[in-house]
């Protein structure tokens, strides 16, 4: 394990085995549907791989980067990286690695239906549902965790520890 990392939290392998179960759920609903897997950057990537190997619907992948200002009650969404290919009357899964907030999902949802989608739906690899502030729930969640600082598995302290094969709680010596 990991110096840094107080305790494990998920192991790899339960996130393969949830990663299973969430694909034939998506299976079941995108029955002969063409997909896009929206992986929100950079986070999502891991998590994204890992459950795209069991989904048997025709996807594409797109990616997108954005960020939410800190501190700013209102929605307010900065596109670092927007999406390739056109997504108008397509259906789309956000893929995202933790829901805290809700902010940065519930930004995203609503820019995609602004440019005039099909269908949104969300996974997302973690939920921490005591940090809600905005009316948001994903349709797929892998696990719900209590409010701790997780990191691994796309998650990141400062850009470190996406690496990691599983999802740990990071020592307090590493951030105070
Ligand atoms: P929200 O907009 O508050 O829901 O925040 C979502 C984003 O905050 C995620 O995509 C992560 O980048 C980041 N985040 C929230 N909680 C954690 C955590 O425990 N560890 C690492 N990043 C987190």
């Amino acid at each position: 394990m990991n110096d840094s990392i107080k305790e494990i939290l998920i192991s790899g392998d339960q996130i393969t085995q949830r990663c299973k179960e969430m694909a034939a759920q998506i299976n079941e609903d995108y029955k002969g549907k063409k997909v896009i897997l929206l992986g929100l950057l950079k986070g999502s990537v891991p998590f994204l791989s890992e459950l795209s190997k069991y989904i048997e619907a025709e996807v594409s992948f797109e990616y997108m980067n954005v960020s939410s200002y800190d501190g700013v009650e209102s929605k307010t969404l900065v596109v670092k990286q927007d999406v390739e290919g056109p997504i108008a009357g397509k259906n789309i899964i956000i893929v995202e690695d933790i829901i805290d907030t809700g902010k940065t999902l519930a930004n995203v949802v609503e820019m995609l239906y602004d440019r005039d989608v099909r269908s949104v739906k969300v996974a997302t690899m973690l939920d921490k549902p005591e940090g809600r502030t905005f009316d948001i729930k994903a349709d797929y969640v892998g696990f719900e965790i209590p409010n701790a600082f997780v990191v691994g598995f796309g998650l990141d302290f400062n850009e470190r520890f996406r690496q990691l094969p599983y999802v740990g709680i990071l020592k307090e010596s590493c951030y105070k």
